[in-house]
C-alpha cells in the first residue's frame, strides 16, 4: 500500500462501534437513514450498510462528478473532502460520514472562493479529458485550505495517489503553484 493510501487511511475516522449506525442498519434489515452535510447543506438519505461513499454520491444525489475510477484506492478519481481532508470515497461506506462534512467538486466550484484553484488549472492546462480533475482540484482545496504556503514538495505529496493519464504532471504541478499563489494574493 502506498504511503498515500496510507495516510488517507488515517483520515476515514472512527471505526464501527457496537451500537452505532452500522448495527442499526443491520437491525433494520439492512437500510437506515443517514444525516451527513453535504456541500453545505444538512440531508438525510436512505442508505444500506453495504453501500461506498461513491455510489451515494453518484447514484442517489447525482453529484457525478466524483469519478469512479479503480474502486480500490489507487487512482485518486473519487476523492471528496471530509471534514477538509482528502479521503478515497471508493473506500468509505456511506454510513461512515454519519454526522461528518462531505465537499464534492460540485459545491467546491459552487464557492466563489475556490475560483482561483480552478482558474489556475484551465490556464496552466492541467488537464486533457478532466475524469482526475475534480479529484486533484480537491486534494488541492483541502492542502490549501490547510496550509496556504504549501511548496512544491507539499504539493507533490498532496497529489500521491491521483493518476492523470493524460496531461503529465509537470502542468499540474504548474496549476497547483499558480493556484497557490493567487489565493494567497487574495487572502
Ligand atoms: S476510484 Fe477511489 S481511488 Fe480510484
Ligand atoms: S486529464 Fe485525463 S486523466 Fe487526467
Amino acid at each position: 500500500m502506498s504511503e498515500r493510501a496510507d495516510r488517507r487511511g488515517a483520515d476515514w475516522g472512527a471505526a464501527p462501534e457496537p451500537g452505532g449506525i452500522f448495527t442499526k442498519m443491520k437491525e433494520r434489515d439492512g437500510a437506515g437513514r443517514m444525516a451527513f452535510v453535504l456541500d453545505g447543506e444538512a440531508l438525510s438519505v436512505e442508505c444500506a450498510p453495504d453501500r461506498a461513499l461513491t455510489a451515494i454520491l453518484r447514484e442517489t444525489l447525482e453529484r457525478t462528478a466524483t469519478k469512479l475510477g479503480c474502486g480500490i484506492g489507487r487512482c485518486g478519481a473519487c476523492t471528496v473532502l471530509l471534514d477538509g481532508a482528502a479521503v478515497n470515497a471508493c473506500l468509505l461506506m456511506a454510513w461512515q460520514v454519519e454526522g461528518r462534512a462531505v465537499t464534492t467538486v460540485e459545491g467546491l466550484a459552487a464557492d466563489p472562493g475556490w475560483a482561483p484553484l480552478f482558474d489556475a488549472l484551465a490556464e496552466a492546462n492541467a488537464f486533457q479529458c478532466g475524469y482526475c480533475a475534480p479529484g486533484i482540484a480537491l486534494a488541492l482545496a483541502g492542502l490549501f485550505a490547510a496550509d496556504p504556503e504549501a511548496g512544491e514538495d507539499a504539493i507533490l505529496r498532496a497529489l500521491e495517489g491521483h493518476l492523470c493519464r493524460c496531461t503529465g504532471y509537470a502542468s499540474i504541478l504548474a496549476g497547483a503553484l499558480l493556484a497557490r499563489d493567487r489565493l494567497r494574493a487574495r487572502a
